[in-house]
Parts: structure tokens; C-alpha cells; sequence
């Protein structure tokens, strides 16, 4: 992973250049805060998923939620996401309470999510899965678009278009017709963040986009993240375990256990925070 970091920093002109983007590693070019979680508190009966979470999310930046499982980390998402609706506290974005949230506001709202478990549908090629992502955006009526008549054809062909640069930007050219079932693990999950791209999101959150991946895969995984980061500016909230991958790519770490937050700063601060280490060790549990 710090082989991918290197050469990330040698061509790190090119991916701040033209935007006037500072590089990475150098006091951030993330900008203003664009989400907060505020005094989130969440219980599922007895059981406190979260308590009393506060953190934000700057502009641009890739911000990760770390921990255990059963910290929490899925269920802070999904209420970020308008999944759940907390107890206690609320969500900031772009300045605004995010109340009465459903996934759909949400999602009108700029913000895809990928998810723990895949999401999609096995038998349907890569394309139409990826074309789901663009449903929000598509303006004819579902009848219009089955029959493809006048303007509902000319739009679907957009989206197409849209859909199609997804595909190439993440590689997966050669599986375009392939029903999604029958690819490799390692690139559903890539499919998938291509149909949470579809949507163009300004915030992406992705629940462990690398679970279950090789060395490769993961490898893959995270220079596509970086570069969705780079060239579409798109801020990231993301959930990993592998503590590697976290050090190497996110801006700031928010760290969870038993639903209280135990650490938020910089990665180096993380990983020689003493209740991080222990909370990882399984000191005091
Ligand atoms: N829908 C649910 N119903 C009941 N308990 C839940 C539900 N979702 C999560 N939990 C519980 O909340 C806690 C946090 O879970 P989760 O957010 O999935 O953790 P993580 O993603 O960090 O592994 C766990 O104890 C889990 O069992
Ligand atoms: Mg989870």
C-alpha cells in the first residue's frame, strides 16, 4: 500500500494541478465542513449502537470510520444515509438539518452510499446495473422508457453515455454485457461503486468497499477511490477494517467502539492513540 501511496505523491502535480488542488499529505485541500453529526444517539431496544457521536466531514476530503465490529460504523452510516432516524442528536449537510430523511431525499440530496453486503442484481449485466444508479435522474415515466419512445430514447441514450464513461473509468470494459453474478468478487464491489457513482454523488459513503479482497484487489480498490477523490472532487466517508488502507488513504479517521467515539484526528494521531490501540488489542474488553 505505501508502494501505491509513493507514486501517488510523484504524480501528485498532475492529480492537484489544473484545479489548483493542494496534494495530499501537506495540511489538506479539503475545504469547509459539508457534514456533522451532532450528539448522535441511536439504541435498537436495549442494545446502543451509537452514543452521543459527534464529528464532521470537510469538503473533498476522505474521512474514515474505523472500529471493531459492532462499533457502530455501519448503523452511523445508514443514519447519515436517512436509514434510521437517531434518538437523540442530528445530521448537518451543507448547513441544513437533515430532518425527516428518507434514502430517496437523501440521495436527491447528492449522497450514494455502497454497501457491507452487495447490493445488486446478479443476473442483470453490469450496464443495467450500473443504469440503476441513474434512475433518480431520469425524468420519462417508467412506461416511456420501456417502450422507448420519443424523448424517453434520447434520455435513456444520455444516461447511457454517463454510464459507459463509469464503466471505462473503472476498467471494467470487458465485462460490460456480463451479468454481475458471474464476475469475481473483487469487481462487483467495483460495479457497485460504479452504480453509487451513477447517481454523481458530492458525498460518497462506502460501507467496507474492501472487505473480503486480496492484496490486488484492495490495492485497485483504493486507487480507484483516490482517483473518484482527484477527478471528480467527490468527498468520502468510508468505513474499513484493514488499518492499512485506512493510514494510506483517508485525510482523517474517526474511530468507534461499542457505539462511543474513542478517537477522531489525522491518521498518525490514530494509530498512536492509546484507546485505539487498546480498543484494537482487546485490552479492557
Ligand atoms: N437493525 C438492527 N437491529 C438491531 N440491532 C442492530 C441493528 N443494526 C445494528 N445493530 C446492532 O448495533 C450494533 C452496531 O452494529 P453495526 O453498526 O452494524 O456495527 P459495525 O458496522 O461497526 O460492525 C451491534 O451491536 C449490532 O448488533
Ligand atoms: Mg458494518
Amino acid at each position: 500500500m505505501e508502494v501505491l501511496q509513493e507514486e501517488r505523491r510523484q504524480d501528485g502535480g498532475a492529480a492537484g494541478g489544473p484545479s489548483g488542488v493542494e496534494g495530499r499529505g501537506d495540511g489538506r485541500r479539503s475545504g469547509g465542513v459539508i457534514l456533522a453529526a451532532e450528539n448522535v444517539s441511536l439504541a435498537f431496544g436495549g442494545v446502543k449502537a451509537l452514543s452521543d457521536i459527534s464529528f464532521d466531514v470537510r469538503e473533498h476530503e476522505i474521512r474514515a470510520i474505523i472500529g471493531p465490529n459492532g462499533a457502530g460504523k455501519s448503523s452511523m452510516l445508514n443514519v447519515i444515509n436517512g436509514v434510521y432516524t437517531p434518538q437523540k442528536g442530528r445530521i448537518m449537510f451543507r448547513g441544513q438539518p437533515f430532518a425527516r430523511m428518507n434514502s430517496h431525499k437523501v440521495a436527491q440530496a447528492g449522497v450514494a452510499r455502497t454497501f457491507q453486503n452487495l447490493a445488486l442484481f446478479k443476473g442483470m449485466s453490469v450496464l443495467d446495473n450500473i443504469m440503476t444508479g441513474r434512475s433518480l435522474k431520469m425524468r420519462s415515466s417508467i412506461l416511456a422508457q420501456m417502450v422507448r419512445i420519443g424523448p424517453a430514447l434520447k434520455e435513456e441514450l444520455a444516461h447511457r453515455e454517463v454510464v459507459e464513461r463509469i464503466i471505462d473509468f473503472l476498467e471494467i470494459q470487458n465485462y460490460r454485457k456480463t451479468p454481475v453474478g458471474r464476475m469475481p468478487y473483487g469487481l462487483q464491489k467495483r460495479v457497485d461503486l460504479g452504480r453509487a457513482l451513477a447517481m454523481e454523488p458530492s458525498l460518497l459513503l462506502l460501507d467496507e468497499p474492501m472487505a473480503g479482497m486480496n492484496v490486488e484487489e484492495k490495492q485497485d480498490m483504493s486507487r480507484f477511490i483516490l482517483d473518484v477523490n482527484d477527478e471528480f472532487g467527490t468527498t468520502i466517508v468510508l468505513i474499513e477494517h484493514d488499518m492499512g488502507v485506512v493510514m494510506d488513504i483517508s485525510d482523517r479517521v474517526v474511530v468507534l467502539d461499542y457505539g462511543r467515539k474513542i478517537g477522531d484526528g489525522r491518521p498518525d494521531e490514530i494509530r498512536d492513540n492509546e484507546d485505539v490501540i487498546n480498543a484494537y488489542l482487546g485490552v479492557n474488553h
